[in-house]
């Protein structure tokens, strides 16, 4: 069993700290929200339609972390939900290390909150910690999707490979990005 724990990112001259908590039933409104929006319904594997199919999608943010198989944030700025960030255990042979996952709420894109979150979860998954060990970090995203690629660009995450279609998870072909802890 894991405790759900919380990361800040640092501010910026651009913005302000974002805080990355445990999902609450109170972000039921927030998610679905979230997901009417087009490049949310077309880039992610599991939609979530109303509030029933979020209800369970927190639920299932909640095991991850009591079974530590992905542990899962709100992302907020000033209080506002803006995101959603995941770092996920391997899971051979569909994922083959430990990987981060985002999405960001269609208001908040294009002012680095992925990219800053991205960063954050790396230095905190090299710095030691024990709860998701990690010597490497992929980053899995669909061909096509240029936002998420250009996050993993930014962060130092290189191209490793790309991954032919593994319905029904992935039915798409897939770019792996990799960031290996420095020497
Ligand atoms: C991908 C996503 C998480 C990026 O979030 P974000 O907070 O806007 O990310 P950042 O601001 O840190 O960086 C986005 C970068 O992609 C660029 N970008 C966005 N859309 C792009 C596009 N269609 N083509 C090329 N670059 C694009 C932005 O310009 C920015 O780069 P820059 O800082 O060099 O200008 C967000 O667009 C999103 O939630 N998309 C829908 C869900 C999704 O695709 N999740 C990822 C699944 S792998």
């Amino acid at each position: 069993m894991t405790s759900p724990m919380t990361l800040t990112v640092a501010p910026t001259p651009t913005g302000p700290a974002l805080t990355l908590r445990p999902w609450r039933v109170a972000d039921v409104p927030a998610v679905v929200a979230a997901h009417r929006d087009e490049a949310m319904r077309r880039w992610l594997m599991r939609p979530v339609d109303d509030a029933d199919e979020a209800r369970a999608w927190i639920a299932d943010q909640h095991q991850g972390w009591a079974d530590g198989t992905h542990l899962s944030w709100a992302v907020e700025e000033e209080g506002t939900l803006v995101g959603y960030f995941t770092v996920k255990a391997a899971n051979p042979p569909v994922t083959l290390a430990t990987g981060v996952g985002y999405w960001t709420v269609a208001a908040a894109r294009g002012k680095g909150v992925a990219s800053r979150c991205v960063e954050t979860a790396t230095q905190w998954l090299f710095g030691g910690q024990d709860l998701m060990p990690a010597d490497e970090i992929e980053l899995l995203h669909t061909v096509g999707n240029e936002g998420s690629c250009r996050v993993a660009q930014k962060c130092g995450y290189a191209l490793d490979s790309i991954l032919p279609p593994l319905p029904p998870q992935f039915p798409h072909e897939g770019h792996r990005h990799l960031r290996k802890r420095p020497a």
